[in-house]
């Protein structure tokens, strides 16, 4: 594990677009392993600049994100898929046909669960990137999720769904379900590059560098991968 320590949150979020950036030049037909919440926002507004810079291009990427809520319905400004049209695919030269999430709404969502570990084990991150919850959650995958998971449903913790709430107008229309990739999913990745920052991420940090490796931090699991980075600004790196 390579941790890299930053000043501040735009150092974070410049260092791990050019992370992305190397893997997008090294492969054009890269699988880019997406996340959404508010920690990529800094790093996918880097890699619009560069695509507009033409020092990068989309054109051929594919790209497979985390999760999704169950339940919100297509288009909704809090589902994930309007996130990632609004913060990258919108304004870079990306195929959306290239762009995957699972669905939230399918009507069976056992077979989405499969149907989308199929397409994880088919196409294969070139490189995984994940943001880390206050409580060690990666992915939606809570603490005590089994480390040989695959994509499925998670009923949400309640600090998650307080961690999330600040982006409803009410707690109570947060949604209780999400479908995500699993743990095993997120290790069969190439590379993967973690981001955090602020002082409510240093316990988590802490414990996915430097504590036990155990179901109770899920990120903690990220010991065993021979290649991640994490990058994190000096408050989340307070404890190591
Ligand atoms: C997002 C995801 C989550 C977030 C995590 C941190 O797709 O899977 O694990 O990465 O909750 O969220 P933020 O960045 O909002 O602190």
């Amino acid at each position: 594990m390579k941790v890299i320590v930053t000043e501040n949150y735009d150092e974070m979020s410049k260092k791990a677009a050019e992370v992305i950036a190397e893997v997008i030049k090294a492969d054009e037909n890269a699988v880019l392993g997406l996340a959404t919440g508010t920690t990529p926002i800094g790093l996918y507004k880097e890699l619009i600049d560069k695509c507009a810079k033409k020092e990068i291009s989309f054109k051929n990427i594919k790209t497979v994100n985390l999760d999704e809520y169950v339940g919100l319905p297509k288009g909704h400004v809090q589902s994930y898929d309007y996130f990632m049209k609004d913060n990258l695919f919108n304004h870079v030269d990306i195929d959306l046909a290239n762009t995957n999430l699972p669905n939230g709404i399918a009507a069976d969502l056992d077979a989405e669960c499969a149907r989308y570990t199929a397409l994880l084990n088919k196409m294969r991150q070139s490189i995984q990137l994940l943001g880390i919850g206050s409580n060690g959650h990666i992915g939606f995958n809570e603490p005590k999720t089994p480390f040989d998971s695959t994509t499925h449903i998670v009923n949400l913790t309640e600090s998650t769904i307080k961690d999330n709430s600040r982006l409803f107008d009410d707690i109570s229309e947060v949604p209780t379900k999400a479908i995500t990739m699993g743990i095993a999913n997120i290790m069969n990745a190439k590379k993967i590059l973690v981001v955090a920052n602020g002082e409510n991420k240093a316990k988590a940090v802490y414990n996915m560098v430097k504590g036990p490796v155990t179901e109770d931090c899920p990120a903690s699991v990220l010991q065993k991968h021979e290649d991640v980075i994490v990058i994190v600004d000096k408050k989340a790196a307070a404890l190591l």
